[in-house]
């Protein structure tokens, strides 16, 4: 009785202490941890501010400015994570590489989401689970760069790290960090969630309406066919419900949905003054967005992104590249999630759609002897960057589902869920990743290459894969459900 009723996942060694008296008690001194501690840590990937006191006295203002997120929104979300880690929802997470003052735009905001919620209509029918929606907007400026300074010709300059940083603008004016740029973002941050929220709370995420959108964009595709007898079904559905009497005039949740921001949490300076302590909890929450996520430069375990991370109690992604060991992976979660909080930290993987396979199972191996609860997610855009012949950095649609498709079937061999994906992408035509059914070329990037960073998806492609990782997750929930069968559910 007593044994019979442990799941196998309990049955394994005590968590959370398997690095004890090494160097994790060094780094994890929890009683000393505050929003600034990781000032007194090496740190990657920081701006070099000419005016010191310029800078401080943005972050003293910004200190005193209103949160952007509530922290009951943030464990809202960090519920539906958890929801997501145990197979019972399934996460998209998406939006621009790097948000821009240029394109701060209502229309930008609405296409991207009239894009996102088809998609997960799509998701949410294929799994027949919810989407839990989070969209990398609303704080996604700070970019990671691979050098410090970019030469063109004799001329080098700072490299450009995100307009809450510096300007792309080659010159040494627009290139120089500027510490009010920290502000406008904070700003251009507000405006985006508010009217986010009034879409997503208003009418605008009617289900009816996302769905009649999802059909004009079956009609028009190339691939239409390919996608009709989703969408038929999808209707069919609607108007039984609707014959029952469960329509958008009744049923509040058919006309609003819950819509999460998320950011990579890379200016510390910023996230520091935007950290504010809960009071009817009196934990301490990153109020800047409600999910923040760790790059793969910025991971060191005993780095300031790390030391920052570990103290806010949002729910929060780890980027995991192709450099990380399963035994760096335990470590880092040891540091990030000590109390194995199911929600709390989301793997994010970005390995490059031919090295899925040689990296992918040894982590969830070491996560499941280890008994750890995460969210697996599947970046399938970073690893997947290469520059086209015309001298365009691009991603080819092809390794894009490539890579999508191999994280699904490691997890299906591994017994494990395939929690969610995340991607870059854009309610626009732009032109920036090859491929697709309107299969844009080479050739054809040059159209509408608008991206301040890395190549998006389009909405036309955006919609195609969340068509085409519908089909993995329908296939992966009636394996799921043959597994559950087999082993005498
Ligand atoms: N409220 C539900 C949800 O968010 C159903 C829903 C309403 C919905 N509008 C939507 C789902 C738009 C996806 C897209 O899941
Ligand atoms: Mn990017």
């Amino acid at each position: 009785m007593y044994k019979g009723s442990l799941s196998g996942r309990q049955e394994r060694a005590p968590q959370g202490r398997r690095h004890a008296g090494s160097q994790l008690e060094r780094i994890m001194t929890k009683t000393s941890w505050s929003p600034a501690t990781w000032r007194q840590k090496p740190i990657q990937q920081v701006p070099d501010y000419a005016d010191q006191a310029a800078l401080e006295a943005v972050e003293a203002r910004l200190a005193t400015y209103p949160p952007l997120v509530f922290a009951g929104e943030a464990r809202k979300l960090k519920k539906g994570l958890a929801a997501v880690s145990r197979g019972e929802a399934f996460l998209l997470q998406g939006g621009d590489c790097a948000e821009s003052f240029l394109e701060h735009h209502p229309d930008n905001i609405r296409d991207f989401f009239r894009v996102f919620l088809q998609m997960a209509v799509v998701l949410t029918f294929a799994g027949q689970m919810p989407v839990v929606k989070v969209g990398r907007i609303a704080g996604q400026f700070a970019k990671p760069r691979s050098a410090p300074m970019e030469k063109i010709g004799d001329v080098e300059l700072p490299s450009y790290r995100g307009d809450n940083i510096n300007g792309i603008e080659f010159t040494p004016e627009a290139r120089n960090p500027d510490p009010r740029r920290i502000e406008d973002s904070y700003r251009q941050s507000a405006a985006t969630l508010n009217l986010l929220r009034a879409f997503a709370q208003g009418g605008y995420a009617n289900l009816e309406h996302v769905h009649q959108w999802m059909l004009g964009f079956v009609k028009d595709s190339p691939q239409g066919h390919h996608y009709q007898e989703i969408a038929d079904r999808i209707s069919e559905a609607m108007a039984f419900m609707r014959a029952c009497g469960i329509d958008p005039e009744t049923a509040p949740s058919l006309r609003s949905t819950d819509f999460f921001t998320s950011h990579e949490a890379l200016l510390l300076g910023y996230e520091q003054a935007m950290t504010r302590v809960d009071s009817t909890t009196g934990d301490w929450y990153a109020t800047s967005g409600h999910m923040l996520w760790i790059g793969d430069r910025t991971r060191q375990a005993d780095h300031a992104h790390v030391e920052y991370m570990r103290g806010v109690k949002n729910p929060i992604g780890l980027k995991c590249g192709p450099s990380l060991t399963a035994d760096g992976l335990i470590q880092l979660i040891d540091i990030l999630n000590p109390d194995n909080d199911p929600g709390r930290l989301t793997l994010i993987c970005r390995f490059g759609a031919n090295k899925v396979f040689d990296h992918l199972p040894q982590l969830i191996r070491a996560v499941e002897r280890e008994g750890r609860s995460v969210v697996w997610s599947s970046d399938p855009m970073h690893g997947n960057t290469i520059k086209a012949v015309t001298g365009y950095k691009t991603r080819p649609f092809d390794l894009i589902l490539k890579e999508v498709k191999s994280f699904f079937e490691v997890h299906a061999g591994e017994g494990t869920v395939p929690g969610g994906i995340h991607i870059e992408m854009t309610g626009k035509n732009v032109t920036e990743c090859t491929g697709g059914a309107r299969a844009i070329t080479d050739e054809d990037l040059s159209d509408r290459y608008h991206t301040h960073c890395d190549p998006r998806l389009n909405a036309d492609q955006s919609l195609e894969l969340a068509f085409l990782v519908a089909e993995l997750l329908k296939t992966s929930r009636i394996g799921q459900a043959k597994q559950a069968v087999a082993s005498g559910f």
